[in-house]
């Protein structure tokens, strides 16, 4: 079977070679890694392939996925867990399989946000800098105690339960607002209303996927029911946030601080080097002016434990389909 790899960095290449070579099952697979992002430009690619994989700035858009239809593709992998980027009611319509991986491994994201609100509150890569050029004045690098803040965890599933336990690890006191409550939950914090957790919380963090009804979560309404000067941290998806509401709130000082890893317009710079390049979005320019931004391009996942999980599941999911058994990761 020939599976086109869209997106591919030297890294995919890497982990799914191995993972490759561990599992016998996987013998007769021909994977070409592909280094475009797949969109109605790029779809042409996909043509003599049996299947696709695909990363999270792939867009399966309606076009997209009866293109690919018609070239004879039969199914998506997604080598991450969320899925917003596919349109599963086309997908479901031409008869698509689609799989994700998800849970690959909640500890990356999770640890990844706490790096993100370590570093914006302590200034380490302030310091960093500092130190290297002779400065050692500490002015401008003042934190607070993460012991004894309300931290509020929205989406209490797998990455927000996981951070939930290291913040209460740190002795912070957690809330969580999820419509689907999960029991594991009550351990480590409790339940509330979005606007008591809106209210209450030190930090914000969200964990919950993107949808139509998650997507600018954080608007001009929401932020005004933060507490002043809290911490918004977002690894999830950039949708979830309304960026320019985000620019008004840091300009007011509502919003004390803000880390993300995720961008809503992040499919035109994230993943690329564009350091020699002219950056044209001026709204991702004004966030980086700001001393109380931090910025990562959607690297929460990248550990080595996540890529070897991700490459080990997206073939156990093409193993599924190969063989037309039900696939517990199916999502079309
Ligand atoms: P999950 O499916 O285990 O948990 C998501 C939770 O969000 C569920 O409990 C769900 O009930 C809840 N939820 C749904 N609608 C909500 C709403 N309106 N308000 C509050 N909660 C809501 O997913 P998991 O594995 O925890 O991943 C969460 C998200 O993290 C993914 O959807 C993905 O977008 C993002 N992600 C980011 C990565 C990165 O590298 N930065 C890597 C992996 C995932």
């Amino acid at each position: 079977m020939d599976i086109a790899f869209f997106s591919a960095q030297p890294y995919d290449q890497r982990f799914f070679d191995q993972a490759l070579q561990r599992d016998d099952a996987c013998s007769g697979l021909q994977l070409t890694y592909l280094a475009p992002t797949l969109c109605a430009e790029t779809v042409r690619l996909a043509q003599g392939f049996e299947a696709v994989c695909v990363f999270v700035n792939d867009q399966l858009d309606a076009g997209v996925l009866q293109a690919l239809a018609n070239y004879g593709v039969r199914a998506v992998l997604l080598r991450c867990a969320g899925f917003n980027n596919v349109d599963l009611d086309t997908a479901r319509r031409l008869g698509l399989f689609v799989a994700r991986v998800p849970g690959y491994s909640p500890e990356a994201v999770a640890e990844h946000t706490l790096a993100l609100v370590m570093t914006l509150n302590r200034h380490t890569h302030r310091a960093y800098n500092r130190v290297r050029e002779g400065n050692f004045m500490l002015e401008g690098l003042l934190g607070f105690n993460l012991h004894g803040k309300t931290v509020g965890i929205v989406g209490t599933g797998q990455i927000g339960l996981a951070t939930a336990r290291i913040f209460k690890g740190f002795g912070c006191r957690v809330l969580g607002f999820d419509p689907f409550p999960a029991e594991a939950f009550n351990e480590t914090g409790e339940y509330v209303t979005l606007e008591r957790l809106l209210a209450e919380a030190d930090i914000v963090s969200l964990h919950c996927p993107l949808s139509d009804g998650t997507r600018h979560l954080i608007r001009a309404e929401t932020l005004a029911q933060m507490k002043p000067g809290a911490m918004l941290v977002n690894t999830s998806r950039g949708g979830l946030i309304d960026t320019l509401a985000v620019i008004e709130a840091l300009k007011s000082r509502q919003l004390g601080a803000l880390a993300i890893d995720v961008y809503e317009q992040e499919s035109q710079l994230f993943f690329q080097d564009r350091s020699s390049d002219h950056i044209d979005d001026e709204v991702f320019l004004r966030l980086t002016t700001f001393p109380n931004v931090l910025i990562t391009g959607h690297q929460g996942f990248f550990t080595r434990e996540a890529l070897e999980q991700i490459a080990e599941v997206t073939l156990a999911n093409l193993r599924c389909f190969v063989e037309g058994r039900g696939c517990e990761n199916g999502v079309a």
